[in-house]
C-alpha cells in the first residue's frame, strides 16, 4: 500500500473510532446494555486497528504520524481504558449503566474527534498549545455532557447519579489522558531557531546580481519586447477567450537562442491591473533577474517597463511567466515558451521537425499545440522529431506517445544520460516541468496523446492514416529508473552536505499573507511565515520534501536544478535525473541535492500556484544578499 493509502486508511479508521466510541456511549445513556456492550467491543476493536495503522504509517516516517503519537492516540487510549474498566464492567452485569460510563465512553469519542481534527486543522507539526487546546476541549465538552447527563430528574425507581463520584471519575479520565499526552509533548522539539550561513560580512543587493554583458563569440543579443495585456484569442479549439496575453496571443511569443546569445527581454504592462513580472521557469538567472515581484524587482504596473538580460548559457527546454499573483495570470495566459539551442548542432539537425508544445487549460478545455496553436504536422519518414512538452498548468498530465518508440531525451531542459527506447509507455509531466521526446518518424501517423485525448498528429506525408493506439492502459515511466547511471558533480549521500532542510508539506489553519486561512503549509506555516532557508555559497544543500496531505505538491526552487536521490527511501537508479518541478505525491518522501553557487533570494514553492497562493511558498536566501523590494505579495 502506498503512503498516500495509508494515509486515507488510518483516517478512515479514525473517523470509525469516533463513531464507535460515539455510538456506544449514546446506547449506554438510553440504558440499551446490550447493544452498549456490542459497540463497545466494535469501538475497542477499532481502536486497536488505529493503533495498527499509526505504527505502520510510522514505518513510512515520523512525520506522518507525530501529533497522532504524541497527541492523538494517548488520549484516545487513556480515556478509552477508563471506558472500558468502568463501563465494560457495568454493561456485562447488564444492571442499569453508571453515567460515569456513559460520559467515559462519549469522552472516549471526544477523544478520537480531537485526534481526528488535530490532524486535519492543524497538521504538522503539532504545537504545544494545539496540544493543550484539545486536551481541554475533551476536558470540557466531558463535563458538559456529564451536566447535561446530571440535570434532568431521574425517572422513580432508578438510583441517581452520584455526581461527586461521577465528577471524580471523568475528571480522572482527562487528568489522566492529559498526563499522559503531556508527557508525550515533552518530547516535541522546540523550534528551530533560523541558521546563519556564515561568511565574510559583505552583502550585496539582488537589485545588484543582474545579468550578462556581452554574448559569447559568434553569439547575438536576441532582443524581445513584450507587451501584456488583456485580448480576446481564439483557442486551436475554435473557443474564444477573455485572456491575459503577451503581445496579444496566447501562449505569448516564443523566445528562443543559440547557446552563448545574449537574450534581452523588454517587459511592457498595458493594463494587467495585478501588474506583471517575467520569470524564467528553470532557467539559472542572475538572481536580479529571476522576475519575483517583492523580492528581485517592483511589480511592473500598467504603463511600467522593466528590461531583462541575461546570457543563454543552458541549452533546452523553458518556459516564462508572470509571478505576480501567478495563480490567476499564469492560468489566463501569461506564459511562453524559451528555448535555447545547443551552438554545436549535429549534422543532420537541419532537417530535424523541433516542436515546442505547451500544454495549457483554458477554463475547463485543455489544449497541447504548438505556440501557434498548430496541432498537423508533417515529416517525411526518417526524420528526426523532437517534442518539447512543457506543462504550464498547475496540474500533472498524462502523456503518452501512440505509433512509435521514442526516447525521453531531456527532462526539465536537462539532457539525460543514454535514455533507452520506449514504447507504449505513458509519461506524467508534472506542473511546470518539460520533457523533450525524441523519435524518427516511421512510415504511419505518431499521435501525442494528453490525458488520454488525442492533441497532435505528425504525419509522414501522404494519405498515410493507419489506426490509432488507445494509450490509456499503457504503463508510467518512471524516470528514476531511466537511462543509465553516470557521474555527478557531489556526493550528495556522503559526508559533503553542509546543509539539510526538510519541508513537510500539509493542510493547515496558518497565518497566509497576515490573515488567517485553512492554508496549504509547509512545517505548520504560510508564506510569508515560513522561515527562510539560510545557505552560504558553495554549499551542498540536500531538501527532505513530505507531502503528508492528500494532494500532489510540483515543488520548485528558483534559481538552481536539483539532482534527485531518492524517492521513498529507493535511490534513483537511472541517468543522473536533474529537475526544477518534482512532482511530490500524496505520502511521497524525496530527497534531492544541489550545490549553491547562484547568489540571490530565491522563491521556493510548490508549482500548483494555487497552493503558493494559499501558503505553500517559502524563499531561500544566500548569506549577505539583501533585497530591497518589499512586496506586500510575493509571487504566487
Ligand atoms: Cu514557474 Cu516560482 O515559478
Ligand atoms: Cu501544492
Amino acid at each position: 500500500m502506498t503512503t498516500g493509502q495509508l494515509i486515507v486508511v488510518d483516517h478512515a479508521v479514525a473517523l470509525l473510532s469516533v463513531v464507535a466510541w460515539s455510538a456506544a456511549g449514546a446506547t449506554a445513556a438510553l440504558r440499551r446494555t446490550r447493544p452498549a456492550l456490542g459497540l463497545l467491543v466494535v469501538a475497542v476493536v477499532v481502536t486497536l486497528a488505529r493503533v495498527g495503522t499509526v505504527a505502520v504509517l510510522a514505518g513510512r516516517g515520523w512525520w506522518f504520524v507525530r501529533e497522532k503519537v504524541l497527541l492523538g492516540l494517548p488520549l484516545l487510549v487513556t480515556v478509552g481504558a477508563a471506558a472500558v474498566a468502568v463501563a465494560g464492567a457495568h454493561l456485562r452485569t447488564g444492571r442499569h449503566t453508571h453515567r460515569t460510563a456513559v460520559v467515559l465512553l462519549l469522552g472516549t469519542g471526544y477523544a478520537a474527534l480531537a485526534g481526528l481534527l488535530t490532524t486535519l486543522v492543524a497538521g504538522y507539526p503539532l504545537t504545544v498549545s494545539t496540544g493543550l487546546i484539545a486536551i481541554a476541549a475533551v476536558g470540557g465538552a466531558a463535563l458538559l455532557t456529564a451536566r447535561v447527563l446530571d440535570n434532568p430528574p431521574a425517572p422513580t425507581g432508578e438510583p441517581t447519579i452520584e455526581r461527586r463520584r461521577f465528577l471524580g471519575a471523568a475528571g480522572g479520565a482527562v487528568v489522566a489522558g492529559a498526563g499522559t499526552t503531556g508527557v508525550g509533548l515533552l518530547f516535541l522539539p522546540s523550534e528551530p531557531a533560523a541558521v546563519d550561513g556564515g561568511g565574510t560580512g559583505q552583502t550585496v543587493s539582488v537589485a545588484d546580481l543582474r545579468g550578462a554583458g556581452e554574448p559569447a563569440p559568434g553569439g547575438e543579443v536576441r532582443r524581445y519586447t513584450l507587451t501584456a495585456r488583456v485580448a480576446t484569442v481564439r483557442l486551436p479549439t475554435g473557443r474564444e477567450v477573455e485572456a491575459w496575453t503577451f503581445d496579444g496571443r496566447v501562449p505569448g511569443p516564443p523566445v528562443t537562442a543559440t547557446e552563448g546569445d545574449v537574450i534581452e527581454v523588454t517587459l511592457r504592462n498595458t493594463d494587467i491591473g495585478d501588474g506583471v513580472t517575467l520569470h524564467w521557469h528553470g532557467y539559472d538567472v542572475p538572481c536580479g533577474e529571476d522576475g519575483a515581484p517583492g523580492v528581485t524587482q517592483d511589480v511592473v504596473r500598467p504603463g511600467g517597463e522593466f528590461v531583462y538580460r541575461f546570457r543563454a548559457d543552458q541549452t533546452g527546454t523553458y518556459w516564462y511567466h508572470t509571478h505576480q499573483a501567478s495563480h490567476r495570470g499564469v492560468r489566463r495566459g501569461l506564459f511562453g515558451t524559451l528555448v535555447v539551442t545547443p551552438r554545436d548542432r549535429p549534422a543532420d539537425d537541419a532537417r530535424r521537425l523541433d516542436l515546442t508544445l505547451p500544454v495549457h487549460t483554458y477554463d475547463d478545455t485543455t489544449v497541447l499545440a504548438d505556440p501557434d496553436g498548430r496541432t498537423e504536422h508533417t515529416a517525411a519518414v526518417d526524420t528526426p522529431v523532437r517534442l518539447r512538452v512543457v506543462n504550464t498548468d498547475s496540474v500533472p498530465h498524462r502523456l503518452a506517445l501512440a505509433g512509435t518508440p521514442f526516447r525521453v531525451a531531456a527532462v526539465d531542459g536537462r539532457d539525460l544520460n543514454r535514455p533507452g527506447e520506449v514504447v507504449r509507455t505513458a509519461l506524467r509531466l508534472p506542473a511546470g516541468g518539460r520533457y523533450d521526446l525524441v523519435f524518427v518518424m516511421p512510415d504511419r501517423p505518431v499521435t501525442l496523446v494528453v490525458d488520454d485525448a488525442d492533441a497532435v498528429h505528425v504525419r509522414p506525408g501522404g494519405d498515410a492514416g493507419g489506426p490509432v493506439e488507445d494509450p490509456s492502459g499503457w504503463p508510467e515511466l518512471d524516470l528514476l529508473r531511466y537511462g543509465v547511471p553516470a557521474a555527478v558533480p557531489f556526493d550528495a549521500d556522503g559526508g559533503d552536505v553542509t546543509r539539510h532542510f526538510t519541508m513537510v508539506l500539509d493542510r493547515g489553519v496558518a497565518m497566509v499573507d497576515g490573515s488567517p486561512a485553512f492554508a496549504q503549509t509547509v512545517n505548520g506555516r504560510g508564506h510569508p511565515s515560513v522561515p527562510d532557508q539560510l545557505v552560504a555559497e558553495g554549499d551542498l544543500v540536500r531538501f527532505t520534501v513530505v507531502n503528508r496531505s492528500l494532494e500532489t505538491h510540483p515543488w520548485h526552487l528558483h534559481g538552481h536544478p536539483v539532482l534527485v536521490l531518492s524517492r521513498n527511501g529507493t535511490r534513483a537508479a537511472g541517468s543522473p535525473l536533474w529537475m526544477d518541478t518534482f512532482d511530490v505525491r500524496p505520502g511521497e518522501v524525496w530527497r534531492v541535492a544541489f550545490r549553491a553557487t547562484n547568489p540571490g533570494v530565491w522563491m521556493n514553492h510548490c508549482h500548483n500556484l494555487a497552493h503558493a497562493h494559499e501558503g505553500m511558498m517559502l524563499r531561500l536566501r544566500y548569506h549577505g544578499v539583501t533585497t530591497p523590494f518589499h512586496g506586500a505579495h510575493t509571487g504566487a
